[in-house]
């Protein structure tokens, strides 16, 4: 199957992506029948760029490295705007990886929302319009019979909602427990080395673990935003984010960590949802000090770790990256590829390719 493919938002993550699409070219398409081609780019900070037979992502990538605008690419119509990117290029399958408010959802949900009544696929780790919409905009992909993915959006490229929408199938998942961002996590297995707060997070602002504004990751609304998804996606109720109860890691001390290293036990900011008896859903994002026997407790730097309880197999835990550049693009091939599949599986029963 063929993509045309416009990136709305060319920051890290899309980057990331766009590395893997290039050096995996040929193993994609040999592998698993994936061809592409990038159309468009359009990023509020870095211009944007429209060629309809196809643009030379080398090209763009080492212009964007130099810190270059696109509108320096030597060909193609420049100055589209992400929405006109999405209405007016030949772009059929839409990478929509802009900065992420998780309070209201924009402007990515209007991206996703324009790409999807025109019957073009996305692929996300916006998390903003996954926690406003996500029942809403899986609705509007089937009803344009295009199909809206966002593996990226809790654990990156690690395939937490994979893992429970296809593999556990079959399970009735009650609840779970995880560390769900990977900037605080960095944070509390550096400053238990003895780092300061400050140089911790500098340092993983640079590797790229960390939000746009990394408050969000350090007051608990990042992983905030992952509870309501998980709870909403997977568990199927209907979390808003004011229902999570929520503390970040800004107020543990140093002394604090000093004596839970004493006691033998450590700091981590766990995110967590369990359905109740009466069917309601009690959910948080708070510090909790774990023995060290406790399996999440050995998750450091920006590892993530996920639980969930199932009734057929008890708990099943999935450990990997959570953030970074490569990790979270590498989330976005995975939902290209899953579409791709699905694309190939129908028109094979069609009779069509
Ligand atoms: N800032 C997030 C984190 C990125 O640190 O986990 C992935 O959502």
């Amino acid at each position: 199957m063929h993509f045309n493919i416009a990136f709305i938002g060319f920051g890290t993550v899309g980057q990331g992506l766009a590395d893997i699409l290039v050096e995996k070219k040929n193993m994609l398409a040999e592998k698993y029948d994936f061809h592409y081609t990038v159309v468009a780019i359009s990023d509020t900070m870095k211009g944007s760029v429209y060629n309809e037979t196809g643009l030379d992502l080398i090209k763009i990538l080492a212009l964007v490295k130099k810190g270059e605008k696109l509108d320096t690419y030597p060909a193609g119509i420049k100055g589209m705007d992400s929405v006109t990117t999405i209405k007016k290029t030949n772009a059929d399958t839409i990478v929509e990886v802009t900065y992420t408010d998780i309070k209201t959802g924009e402007p990515a949900l209007t991206h996703i929302k324009t790409a999807l009544s025109l019957g073009k696929n996305v692929v996300s780790t916006n998390k903003g319009p996954v926690i406003k919409q996500a029942r809403a905009l899986i609705d509007l992909a089937q009803s344009q019979n295009a199909q809206y993915s966002f593996e990226g959006v809790v654990l990156a490229g690690t395939p937490a909602l994979n893992l429970a929408h296809y593999t556990l199938a079959g399970n009735n998942i009650t609840g779970f427990r995880g560390i769900l961002n990977g900037t605080t996590n960095y944070i509390l297995t550096r400053m238990e080395e003895g780092m300061s707060y400050d140089d911790a997070l500098k340092k993983a602002q640079s590797r790229g673990y960390a939000e746009t504004d990394p408050t969000g990751d350090v007051e608990g609304w990042d992983a905030l935003g992952k509870v309501v998804i998980l709870t909403n996606v997977i568990l199927g109720k209907h979390l808003i984010w004011e229902d999570v109860k929520r503390n970040g890691i800004t107020k543990l001390t140093k002394e604090d960590i000093k004596r839970a290293k004493a006691e033998g036990k450590r700091w981590k900011l766990i995110g967590s949802a369990e359905v109740q008896p009466n069917g309601s859903v009690q959910a948080q994002v708070q510090l909790e000090k774990l023995s060290l026997n406790d399996p999440l407790a050995g998750v450091g730097d920006a590892i993530n770790a996920l639980t969930y309880y199932t009734d057929e197999l008890g708990p099943v835990t999935i450990i990997g990256p959570g953030a970074g550049r490569r990790e979270t693009g590498f989330a976005l091939l995975i939902d290209l590829l899953n579409i791709n599949r699905t694309f190939i599986e129908k028109s094979m029963k069609t009779g069509t390719q």
